[in-house]
């Protein structure tokens, strides 16, 4: 799963020959445009990593994944590109590859971690996703590996210049909601999402002493409102108990974003208020460009709230729209594309009552005097 190390140096290498400094000796360039991207998370942000483990469950890389942008499956769950493939053309970057495929591409401005099924909780699916911890330490061997070859000082400027974008959060939430089976409902509302902000921190502060000062964190969506949870209500309403998590996981997301701030120096975050933008494309479709917004393009059952779009998932049966760009929800938990280019153009360059207190923008532009 893991490229050998010589093969990585020689990637590494290829970095500093190439890319940060031409692009850094050429005055034509934005000022963002030698700043790398680094992306970690869950499926949100997946460009491909899943397509390199064993579990089956958390996998896009087959039809129709990909159907509208890509016209083959990525690995992406969702019809096109994911917002993070918007903020890297946004940053002049190309499309930014999962870390298991550094060796065949290269590097090209920017390392992606994600996995889909991941949650800030080791616990979250264990077995069966690459949780966040373990995206730190994949960072860290890469961080450990550019530094052995493009030395200190070079590696540290490509580490804390570099925005690292974070999706998190989602899973650990849907894992408690879903599987009441185990010790999950045994701890409260607050303990449960106090766990997950303390190891969200953690990583955070793992970043930041590996070298990464610049943060991009979503917050989490109307989780009760997609497709996947409507069945849960009986008259297909959102499921309240899992907005509650979302809502109480995302002010607790704020303030300790906040902190940080001032705690550790040099840090920077830009938060992106998914909750409230995905709500309003919910509420009021039309406003934004969509058509329907409770029921999924591709799916099976009421909602199309049954996760078997493309058959694969043990579900063989399911019904796929014909038009996703008319559509909030691309499957049953994932949004298309178009609401992903309007999230990425809203983190891009949106105002403080989206993106706070920073957008994206600033954040990559920062340090750049
Ligand atoms: C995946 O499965 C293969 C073949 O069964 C096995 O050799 C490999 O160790 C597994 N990898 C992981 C990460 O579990
Ligand atoms: C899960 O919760 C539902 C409804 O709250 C209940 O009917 C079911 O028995 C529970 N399952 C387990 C395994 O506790
Ligand atoms: C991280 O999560 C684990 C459960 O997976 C929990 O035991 C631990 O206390 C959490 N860490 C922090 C710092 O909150
Ligand atoms: C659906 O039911 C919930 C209670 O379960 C209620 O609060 C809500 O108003 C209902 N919504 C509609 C559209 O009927």
């Amino acid at each position: 799963m893991i490229m050998s190390t010589p093969n990585l140096l020689a990637i590494l290498f290829a970095i500093s020959a190439t890319f940060f400094v031409s692009t850094r000796c050429n005055d034509d360039r934005p000022r963002h445009g030698g700043v790398a991207l680094f992306i970690f998370g869950d499926s949100l942000a997946d460009a491909g990593t899943n397509n390199y483990i064993n579990a089956s469950y958390f996998k896009a890389n087959f039809y129709p994944y990909g159907e509208t942008f890509f016209h083959y499956p990525t690995g992406r769950a969702s019809n096109g590109r994911l917002i993070a493939d918007f903020i890297a053309e946004y940053a002049k970057l190309p499309l930014i590859p999962p870390y298991v495929r550094l060796q065949e591409h290269g590097f090209m401005g920017g390392v992606n971690f994600a996995g889909g099924g991941a949650g800030a909780l080791v616990d979250t699916f264990q077995g069966l996703v690459v949780n966040l911890h373990t995206q730190l330490k994949q960072m860290e061997e890469l961080e450990k590996n550019l530094r052995r070859e493009v030395g200190n000082e070079k590696a540290k400027r490509i580490v804390s210049e570099g925005v690292y974008f974070i999706s998190i959060g989602s899973n650990d939430y849907v894992a408690r909601v879903a599987d009441n089976s185990t010790l999950l409902q045994s701890i409260s509302m607050e303990d449960y999402v106090g766990m997950v902000i303390g190891n969200i921190t953690a990583v955070l502060k793992g970043m930041y002493e590996a070298g990464g000062r610049k943060f991009a964190v979503m917050g989490v969506g109307p989780l009760g409102c997609v497709p996947g949870m409507r069945p849960s209500t009986r008259n297909g309403s959102c499921l309240g108990e899992a907005n509650k998590l979302a809502k109480v996981h995302n002010a607790a997301l704020t303030s300790m974003l906040a902190k940080l701030e001032t705690q550790l120096p040099g840090f920077e975050h830009s938060y992106f208020d998914f909750y409230t933008s995905l709500s309003e494309r919910i509420q009021y479709p039309s406003k934004y460009g969509f058509k329907v917004a409770k029921t999924a393009c591709c799916g099976s059952g009421p909602y199309r709230s049954i996760s078997s779009c493309g058959g694969m998932r043990g579900v063989r049966e399911y019904s796929l729209c014909r038009r996703p760009e008319k559509y909030v929800f691309f499957d049953s938990y994932h949004p298309s594309e178009r609401v992903n280019k309007q999230f990425a153009q809203l983190m891009w360059n949106g105002s403080p009552s989206v993106t706070r207190p920073r957008n994206l923008k600033a954040l990559f532009e920062s340090g750049h005097v």
